[in-house]
């Protein structure tokens, strides 16, 4: 990547709904996530719901989201939440936007952030072996491959 994208990050709205709901309804972008088919409406809402819910941030399950904008416009999400194996994160980029570096831009934008906010920096994240720009997202930035479970690579922040 010549020069990274010029992004910025701030903590997810009630009003970013509508963005979010788009990706989590496309199914390119859902392909690698759950069981790979795109969310219904109630699932969207409910998972919006648990993120705004500002939940403690040493409850296993307490999660917060992430906008990432580029001029003004939303272009991605990154996620957290707090799992027994350390602070879970993902990241979603619009469609109209992969290849570009926008997702190693937001994750490098991110990983600081969210290991201040829960006081830790064992960060971790699951993907899919097929998901290969994702796997590389991650071991660009010092992720290690640990272990599999589920169908799912599980890697580590070393
Ligand atoms: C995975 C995803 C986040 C990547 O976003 P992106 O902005 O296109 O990624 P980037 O442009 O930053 O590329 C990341 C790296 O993957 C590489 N890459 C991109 N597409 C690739 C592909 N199909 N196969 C292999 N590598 C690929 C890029 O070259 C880049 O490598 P580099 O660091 O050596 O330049 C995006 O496709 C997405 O949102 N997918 C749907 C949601 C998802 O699967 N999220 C991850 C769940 S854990």
């Amino acid at each position: 990547m010549l020069y990274a994208p010029s992004i910025d990050l701030r903590p997810f709205h009630v009003s970013d709904t509508a963005f979010f709901a788009r990706l989590a309804s496309d199914e390119r972008v859902t392909r690698f996530i759950g069981n790979g088919q795109p969310w219904e409406q109630q699932t969207i809402q409910d998972r919006v719901t648990a993120a705004l819910r500002q939940d403690p941030l040493d409850m296993v399950g307490a999660s917060r989201w992430y906008l990432v904008t580029e001029a003004n416009e939303p272009v991605g999400i990154v996620v957290s939440s707090l799992k027994d194996e350390g602070v879970e994160i993902g990241y979603w980029v619009s469609p109209d936007h992969w290849g570009r570096g926008i997702a190693g831009a937001m994750v490098d934008g991110a990983l600081a952030t969210i290991s201040e906010v829960y006081g830790t920096r064992q960060l971790v994240a699951r993907v899919d072996p097929a998901n290969a720009a994702s796997a590389k997202v991650l071991t660009r930035r010092g992720f290690q491959l640990r272990s599999s479970h589920d169908e799912l690579d599980l890697y580590t922040l070393a």
